[in-house]
Parts: structure tokens; sequence; C-alpha cells
């Protein structure tokens, strides 16, 4: 009897203890999802749980990831994603704007559409939708981009120009059309414009050459991108696996964003039109890094896939610099935010007050290493648990390439034909990098250095290794106990140092 009662008394005093200080980090229950159909992310930074995202206790799908240049936002996408296509067979579409994904896409086996370097794309194009639907989002578009809504003849012209070309070309403006039917280019909609101006019918050709002109921008010899017969099947950009559309050869943002535009309403339509089909996890992910007024617009398709992603099992996945350039209808509606290195008051300011963290969330968040992160989502549960907490590190999987800093620049002629000391040492790109993070290398500096590394084959001298080490702010002492951790001799370091010839101070 004394027992049960004296169980009841601490059990009571537990839980209220827990209530005035709440445990720091949401329970194993949910952080701890089944491996097979979660993507792990990294360990929690107090109790060390493997944390493992699914969003089956999440409002929905999406996520934010923000951080300052070089904390670590493209590694976490690259390492989501494949895991994502592991665990579930998602594809994704990633809208690349400074052709930073690339190469990675290339050597996961994806596939690479360089628009304007020998990729076009009309934005005519149908891909199974009504003609009068596309008209909609070419004037959406245009609206977002162009100064055209300050000139509703001209808008009325240009739409009426639109239809006119699909009719022109035999669709039904109504009706879904068939596949593999060509459709019109910005040329012929600029053409019939032109036929009209000449014919002298009407009553304000000024507003007439406006509107070719604004169109004209899209069309000219040598940015004509979107004007040409489209290079790709767009039908099948949201199930063809990692696609990543490289926008970096296009002229300028605004070029850019009529791309991305054009791409997420093409996924959009085919979200609704394929409906819901019951597989696990996600289906595809539309992944915007730096993404420019397409994040921020009120009109953009990336707030319709954020509204009516999850019943179709599609999800956007936004990644910026600069939190206030995601639309708040984006931002307070994510259901997982990952909040990486943040140095800007401002920004921080705007992050806290949308997700309600604390003071000392904040401070840790200022503080962060590269890929460090809080995370923050919004759990669909009644259960009562703190909705922000740090991961340790993001960790990561790069594909496993081996780098080499040879030490012929250092070993003498008779101890490389004495073949007693190691001509050259080698490590993976991870485990350095992990090693420079602990030394707290920025990111950035972390991506000179591999850059370097990356464009000379990954292999070095080992005396521009230490000068390439130094130059991105390891210190000497840094530097010496790098070469330690790589089991190199203790006298071969002095020499390495003094043959480098990098100094203190
Ligand atoms: N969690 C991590 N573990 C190991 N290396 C990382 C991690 N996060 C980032 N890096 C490395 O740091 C550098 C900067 O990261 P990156 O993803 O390009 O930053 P961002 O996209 O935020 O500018 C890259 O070389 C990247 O490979
Ligand atoms: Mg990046």
């Amino acid at each position: 009897m004394t027992i049960v009662k004296m169980q009841h008394v601490m059990s009571n005093e537990i839980s209220k203890r827990s209530f005035l200080s709440r445990p720091p980090e949401p329970p194993s229950s949910i952080l701890l999802n089944d491996p097979l159909n979660s993507i792990y992310i990294g360990n929690t930074k107090i109790f060390k749980i493997p944390f493992a995202w699914n969003f089956d206790n999440v409002t929905n799908p999406h996520i934010a990831v923000v951080g300052i240049t070089g904390a670590g936002k493209s590694y976490f996408v690259k390492t989501f994603l494949i895991r994502a296509n592991y665990i579930w067979d998602t594809n994704a579409v990633i809208i690349d704007w400074a052709s930073e994904y690339k190469s990675w896409v290339k050597q996961s086996g994806g596939t690479i559409i360089s628009l304007g370097k020998g990729d076009y794309l009309n934005i005519l194009d149908l891909a199974g939708m009504k003609p009068l639907d596309r008209v909609k989002q070419i004037i959406g578009a245009f609206e977002i981009l162009t100064d055209i809504s300050s000139y509703p003849e001209q808008r009325r012209l240009t739409e009426e120009a639109l239809e006119q070309s699909y009719a022109n070309f035999g669709f039904n403006i109504a009706e879904r059309p068939p596949e593999n039917k060509d459709a019109p280019t910005l040329k012929d909609v600029i053409a019939l414009l032109q036929e009209q101006l000449q014919s002298g019918g009407y009553e304000y050709p000024a507003e007439l050459e406006n509107a070719i002109y604004r169109l004209r921008q899209f069309a000219r010899p040598g940015e004509d991108f979107f004007s040409r017969k489209s290079t790709l099947n767009i039908s099948k950009l949201a199930t063809s696996g990692m696609v990543d559309i490289d926008l970096s050869g296009l002229s300028d943002d605004t070029f850019r964003a009529l791309a991305t535009l054009f791409i997420l309403q093409t996924l959009k339509e085919k979200m609704r039109f394929e409906g819901f089909s019951e597989t696990k996890g996600i289906k595809t992910f539309v992944v915007l890094d730096e993404a420019w007024k397409v994040a921020s617009d009120d009109r953009s398709d990336a707030i319709t896939i954020v509204r009516e992603g999850r019943k179709y099992q599609f999800g956007l996945l936004v990644a910026t610099q600069n939190p206030t350039d995601i639309n708040e209808a984006i931002y307070s509606n994510v259901g997982t935010n990952f909040i990486l290195r943040i140095k800007f008051e401002k920004f921080l300011d705007y992050i806290q007050g949308s997700l309600n963290f604390s003071s000392f969330i904040r401070s840790e968040i200022s503080n962060f290493g590269v890929g460090q992160a809080a995370v923050d989502m919004s759990f669909t549960t009644s259960m009562k648990f703190p909705e922000v907490f740090v991961l340790d590190k993001i960790k990561g999987e790069e594909p496993l390439y081996i780098y080499t800093i040879s030490l012929s620049d250092i070993l003498t002629q008779a101890e490389v034909s004495a073949n007693i000391l190691p001509k050259d040492y080698q490590f993976e790109a991870d485990e350095l990098k992990n090693k420079l993070i602990n030394y707290n290398v920025s990111g950035d500096s972390i991506n000179t250095i591999f850059t370097k590394l990356n464009s000379q084959n990954r292999s070095m001298n080992m005396s521009d290794f230490v000068k390439l080490l130094y130059a991105n702010n390891l210190s000497i002492n840094d530097i010496v106990s790098l070469l330690k951790s790589m089991s190199i001799e203790d006298i071969l370091i002095t020499r390495i140092i003094s043959t480098s010839g990098v100094k203190n101070g």
C-alpha cells in the first residue's frame, strides 16, 4: 500500500516538473520512425536520438530550408533526395538556378536539362493541358515578370493572339489536346500581332506595337529559349527519377523565372490530373533552391503545390538564404522547417516571429557550424512537446570519391626509392569535410577547397594542399593536427609545414 502511494506521489511530482520545464526534445516515438518508411537526417543534439523524417505526424510534406551561404542547404537537399529516392522511389524535379546540382545529379544517374545550352522549352507546349489553361498561365507569368498588368489593352491583345495561335494550329482551345500534337510558338503569336498591325484595322497601333515588343524579349535570336520547339518531354518530368533543370545558361533572372513558372504549372496540372494513387511516401519533390520571385509571388504555382500537394503526394522543397524571399503562404504552411546557420538579425526576427522558438534556440542558430540545424515541425498530434529541436549535424551522403594528396614534393629521391614511407594519402570527401567542420572552417571555405581539388582530378601535392588549407583560414596548429589525424609521422609534418612556407602570424 505504502509503495503504491509513494509511486503515486512521485509520478505526480514528475508530471508537475515536466509541466514547468518541458523536455527539450520531442519524444523518441516521434523522432524515430520506421527505417523503411522515413528519411534519416541526423542525431538530436541533447539526447542523441536518431531523427528520421516522415510526414505521418506533420501537417504536410513540404519543407523549407534556410541558412546563410555555406551553411549546408544544398548538401542537405542532396542527402534528402538521395534517401527519399532510395526509400520511396521519390522523383525529383530540381529547379537549379545556379547550376549547383548538375554534377551531382549526373553522378547519381539522373537527367540533366540545360536550358539555353542546347535545350529549349516552348512555353506554349501543352503537355496534355487545355490551351486556355496554358494561356492563362503564360499571361500570369508575364504579370509576375513584366509590366503587362499596367496595360490592360496590351494584356487583352496578347491573350487573344495566344488563343488565336492555338486555334490556327487546329486546337480546340477549351479541350485537352491529343498527345504529341505540335503547339505554336511565341514566334507565331508575334507574327499574328504583326499582321494585325500591318492590316491597319486596329484603332490603337501603339498598343499593338508595345505588346509585340514585350513578347520579342522572349524571341530574340540567341535568346529564343522559349520560342522554339521543346527539346524535352515536359509530360514526363515528374516521373523521370532525378531531373536537374539547369537554368544557369539563361541570360537573366526573368528568363529563369519564366522557365520555372512554366514548369511549376505543368507539374501542378499533372499532379491534379493524375490524381491520387496510394503509394508510400512522396511521389515527387519539386525543389526550388534560391528561386527569387518564383517562391515569393502570390500568384506563383509554388503556392498551389503547397496548398494541394499533400493529397497528391507531391512535396515542395524550398531552400534559400533569405527567408523573406519565401511567400508567407508557403513559409507558414510548410510542415517542416530546417533552420541552418543564420546571421542577420532581421532574418532571425522573421523566423522566430513565424515559428515562435525560444531565445536559447535563436542564439544556437546564430552560432551553428556547417551542417547543424534546428528543426521545426508542425505536428498534428495533440501530445505536448517542443516543436523545435536541434540536430547535432546533418549526416550526409556524398558519392564516394577518393582524394589523393601526394608526397612527391616532400620526400627525397632516396626516401622514394627506399619505399618505406607512404607516397600519398587518401581520404573521402565527407571525411575531410567533417574534419574541416570540426575546426570551424566555413562552408564557403570548404567549397573553395573542394572546387580546387575537383579541378585537379581530386589530387594535389601536399605543400599545395597545406597552402590551400592555410589560405582558407586553418591555423598552422589546425593543419598540424589535421595531418596527425591522417596518421602522418611527426618528422614529415615538420618538413611539410616548412616546405609549404606557411607561417604563423
Ligand atoms: N552536414 C554536412 N556534412 C559535411 N559537409 C557538409 C555538410 N553540410 C555542408 N557541407 C559542405 O560544406 C560546403 C557548403 O555547403 P553547401 O550545401 O554548398 O551550402 P549552401 O547550399 O547552404 O550554400 C559544401 O562543400 C558541403 O559539401
Ligand atoms: Mg546552396
